[in-house]
């Protein structure tokens, strides 16, 4: 199955790529699960530690990731399986990873689209009725079911017509309209009353609050902003000119998804405060702050509130197809299977997964897998074990299965671009990264409350791990 270098298709521009890859990396993550996950976890000392995860851990994996992909042009799995069949399961768990967080993802996608029009129809009308109009529209059975539908097939249209044009062209426009807004979000919400307890909350660290569990939750968010841990820059760094200089263009693109949470965590917690309302509140936080924000703007606010999930819309669709790619990309190297065939057969999966997730909200509630809900599943399976362990597999894989010189080469376009830190990098991956991520893990899953999910996680893992020659 391997393809000549020279074959490979490349990204028609530098900015093409770096669009693509930012567009993967900000999404849902960024505006969604960032602030909602910051709530949950004490505000500023989960900050910290997520920050110190993307300097020391994301962004080395990120830049090992697009060398990865780029040194051997191929999409993960082939990518492991052409150095050392062993490996073949870190590049499947991947694959699985994406298609775990599909089985999510594309319902909070589907919440967003929904918004686009309730912001036009009564969502505004009374600013402190947004908690109760969210509560009762994700636990309905039907109503969120029907824009999870179109929020999938949108994605399904893209994949299915290969590497995208539309998509590019709306994402130009609307990923700096998304950070426009977010700034007259900002300015608006630190000016209300109270909103300086907001920004504590967000600045001042209260170390008592970190646990076990702050770590692990960091440290997978870390990795789900970033698109890390399941072969996404893998296969994105495949697609790469050898000209391109690795290193800058990793760390543009971590700056810009660093500075998109960050800011939406700027946009949430002051105005929060200042309502009066609760940081904890989990998965509904945007969709109940952001609103209520715009409420109180006057008759702007609704058109306001339009764009910004328009925008947020566009944001998802740039992450989810680049989630599906990775699953579609799999079945067509690696079970030879057509393109559209592949997008369609992984999307009715995927559409099953998500009409589970969705219904986990209200009707299914009661229903339970290793402790938690259908949603939290799929979330909790992947962010808190799957992409950590697949970040931790790609750095043993680059740092002890590659030649120094071969990633050397790679991350210096041939000896074309400096990379003085490249010692540094090299021994981050080799013995850094891989033993904080074991540490993370051990004091992580002691600490959590869904144990037993965990220890499904890692069995399914080792299983994988068993079976790698055959995969
Ligand atoms: N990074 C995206 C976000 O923040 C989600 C995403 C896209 C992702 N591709 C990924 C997460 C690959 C993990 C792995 O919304």
């Amino acid at each position: 199955m391997k393809r000549e270098r020279t074959q490979r298709e490349n990204w028609g521009t530098r900015f093409g790529f770096l669009m693509a890859a930012a567009g993967s990396a900000i999404g849902l993550g960024n505006i969604w699960r960032f602030p909602y996950l910051t709530g949950e976890h004490g505000g500023s000392v989960f900050i910290i530690i997520y920050l110190f995860c993307i300097a020391f851990i994301g962004l080395s994996i990120m830049i090992a990731e697009f060398a990865v992909g780029r040194r051997t042009s191929l999409a993960s799995v082939g990518a492991y399986k052409s150095q050392n069949r062993s490996w073949t399961f870190a590049g499947v768990l991947g694959v699985l990873s994406g298609f775990f967080i599909m089985g999510f993802y594309p319902v909070v996608g589907g919440w967003s689209l929904a918004y686009m029009l309730k912001s036009l129809t009564g969502l505004l009308a009374n600013p402190g009725a947004t908690a109760d109009i969210f509560n009762a529209f994700v636990a309905a059975p039907v109503e969120p079911l029907i824009w999870t539908v179109i929020y999938l097939v949108l994605n399904v249209a893209i994949v299915a017509r290969g590497i995208s044009g539309g998509i590019e062209a709306a994402s130009k426009v609307l990923m700096p309209t998304l950070f426009v807004l977010l700034i007259v979000i900002i300015v608006k919400g630190v000016t209300f009353p109270g909103a300086g307890e907001g920004l504590a909350y967000l600045f001042r660290p209260d170390w008592s609050q970190v646990t076990g569990n702050t770590l692990l939750a960091a440290l997978g968010q870390s990795f789900f902003t970033l698109s890390l841990g399941m072969g996404c820059m893998i296969t994105y760094g495949s697609y790469l000119r050898k000209e391109e200089n690795i290193p800058a263009n990793a760390l543009s693109i971590v700056a810009m998804d660093t500075m998109g949470a960050l800011m939406a965590g700027l946009a949430i917690f002051p105005a929060l405060f200042a309502f009066g309302m609760e940081p904890a509140a989990g998965p509904g936080l945007v969709f109940v702050v952001v609103p209520a924000i715009f409420a109180r703007m006057g008759s702007i606010g609704p058109i306001m509130s339009l764009v910004f999930f328009a925008a947020l819309t566009v944001a998802a669709l740039t992450s989810s197809i680049s989630l599906l790619e990775v699953v579609v990309a799999y079945l067509i190297d690696e079970r030879g299977m057509d393109r559209k065939r592949a997008t369609y057969l992984s999307s009715i999966v995927i559409m099953g997964m998500c009409v589970l997730s969705s219904l986990s909200m209200g009707t299914l509630s009661g229903v339970k897998l290793f402790g938690v809900g259908f949603f939290d599943f799929f979330d909790i399976l992947t962010d808190k074990i799957f992409l950590a362990v697949g970040g931790m597999l790609l750095t043993i894989f680059a740092g002890w299965f590659m030649k120094k010189e071969d990633l050397k080469d790679e991350l210096t376009s041939g000896g074309a671009v400096e990379f003085g830190l490249f010692e540094l990098w090299y021994n981050l991956v080799k013995y850094f990264i891989p033993v904080v991520i074991g540490v993370f893990a051990i004091v992580g899953i002691a600490a959590i409350e869904q144990k037993s999910l965990m220890f499904f996680g890692l069995f399914l893992i080792f299983v994988l791990g068993l079976f790698s020659k055959k995969l």
